[in-house]
């Protein structure tokens, strides 16, 4: 804390106990024990039936992870679920064999079995954690949370909120919809869409803020398959990182930020509200607006003037140069699905035509290879700058994930280079995009789309940095 800072807020500490008790929540830990299990989550509001779920350490999400950056940290995951399962820790670029993808890098942790997942995260930030087994299963009933890796030194906030975004397919009587899991017309579409949107298990939750209060927000679009497209009313909030990396500080156009499934955006908020002051943050569809959040000001103030603090945060490991001029190009074609006249696909080394395909419940294919391949897509030596030229070939926009790095999105105009760094980023029906980035972290990468249905149904495989 700047000096200038801490005149401006220790006057008002006394008065905010809330901002005190959340620095001490700020601090991390390097042990975690994590068990996985069936349990009971009221996802509908008090006074209406609860849920049977599965989830992380007894709660819907699971707890949010703080960890320090740079140093190592051991999660000892305990699987009391019905059925195998693993842990992946999405967007952190830990060592290959902590990366929790069955039959490519671990066994499955059978049920009644634990593992130990031990890394140490270069780059601090927002991600996550969930399944790699039946993610389509698994994560559609509750299995997820977060994990923050904590900068050195923040800039100064009042509090550090995460709002993990999921929207649930629940029936009349708040259960999960179970009839429709796996259902092969949502995996050959945009994936298991829900009707019941709860940010952090909570349908429209009120969260109170105070005036003058400086927030951090970390939103994490837990979804299965759905496309967050949200809008922060009547609040001025700035981008500061994106899937965990940070970003020059901006505010959100029209109060809009777009969340493809798996991504990540942590904004600043200022309030300046007066006391009792609603602001919606809503869900954004083509007909208007769901309201799934409110910030309310309560009567207190925390400060008559807001911090004048810089919100920038410092850069990570993961901001590397790249040299495009000594890059490898890759091609990556994504066919299939409703509406796409994928004829046959490769399947298990075989070519089959799409009705049998679809009888081993495969609808999607890259580059002709529907789901995983003995060989992977290409290898690459440990350093090589890769850009693979992704060509959405299909009629669905795809959220693809690359495990183990962060890529740049190569821009138009005179500065490729110029936007953010992703793990995971949208690219729209018949669009084509380059990626690029520097693959410098050893193993056995998966490359698949997260709308975990799609996943499930072909839209996956891996890459080889030896
Ligand atoms: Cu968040 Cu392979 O996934
Ligand atoms: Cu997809």
């Amino acid at each position: 804390m700047k000096r200038r800072d801490f005149l401006k807020t220790g006057a008002v500490l006394a008065l905010a106990p809330m901002t005190t008790g959340t620095r001490a929540a700020v601090r991390p830990a390097n042990e975690f024990s994590l068990m996985a299990r069936p349990g009971q989550a009221n996802l509908v509001g008090q006074g209406n039936p609860t849920t049977e779920v599965w989830q992380y350490g007894g709660t819907v999400p699971g707890p949010v992870l703080r960890v320090p950056q740079g140093k190592p940290v051991r999660i000892r995951f305990d699987n009391q679920l019905p059925q195998p399962s693993t842990m992946h820790w999405h967007g952190i670029r830990l060592a290959n064999a902590m990366d929790g993808v069955p039959k490519l890098i671990q066994k499955e942790v059978q049920s009644g079995k634990q593992f130990l997942y031990e890394f140490t995260p270069p780059d601090a930030g927002t991600y996550w954690y969930h399944p790699h087994s039946r993610t389509w299963e698994q994560m559609a009933r509750g299995l997820y949370g977060v994990i923050i890796v904590n900068e050195d030194k923040p800039p100064l906030v009042d509090r550090d909120l995460v709002w993990a975004v999921d929207d649930w397919l629940l029936n009349e009587q708040a259960g999960i919809e179970e009839r429709s899991l796996g259902a092969m017309h949502d995996w050959a579409h945009g994936g298991r869409q829900g009707n019941w949107i709860t940010i952090n298990g909570e349908p429209e939750p009120e969260v109170i803020v105070h005036g003058g209060e400086r927030l951090r927000l970390r939103l994490v679009n837990v979804a299965n398959a759905r496309i967050m497209d949200l809008r922060f009313k009547g609040v001025e909030a700035h981008t500061i990182a994106l899937d965990g990396q940070p970003v020059a500080p901006e505010v959100l156009p029209e109060g809009r930020v777009t969340l493809a499934p798996g991504q990540r955006a942590d904004l600043m908020i200022d309030i300046t509200g007066k006391p009792g002051q609603r602001f919606a943050v809503e869900y954004v569809t083509r007909r208007g607006g769901v309201k799934i959040a409110h910030l309310v000001v309560s009567n207190k103030t925390v400060r008559k003037h807001l911090l004048t603090s810089s919100i920038e945060l410092p850069p990570n490991p993961a901001d590397v140069a790249l040299d495009l001029k000594r890059m490898k190009t890759f091609e990556l074609k994504m066919e299939g699905g409703a509406m796409g006249g994928l004829r046959e696909a490769f399947y298990k080394d075989r070519v089959m035509p799409i009705r049998e395909l679809v009888q081993h419940k495969q609808v999607w294919a890259l580059n002709g290879q529907a789901g995983m391949t003995r060989k992977p897509l290409f290898r690459v030596r440990r350093g090589q700058v890769t850009a693979i030229r992704i060509i959405n070939d299909n009629s669905w926009p795809h959220a693809m994930h690359l495990h183990g790095h962060h890529f740049k999105v190569l821009q138009e105009g005179s500065n490729p280079l110029a936007g953010p760094w992703h793990d995971t980023f949208l690219i729209g029906a018949g669009e084509t995009r380059t990626i690029v980035f520097r693959a410098d972290n050893p193993g056995r990468w998966l490359l698949h789309c997260h709308m975990v249905e799609h996943t499930a149904a072909g839209m996956v495989t891996w890459v080889h940095v030896r």
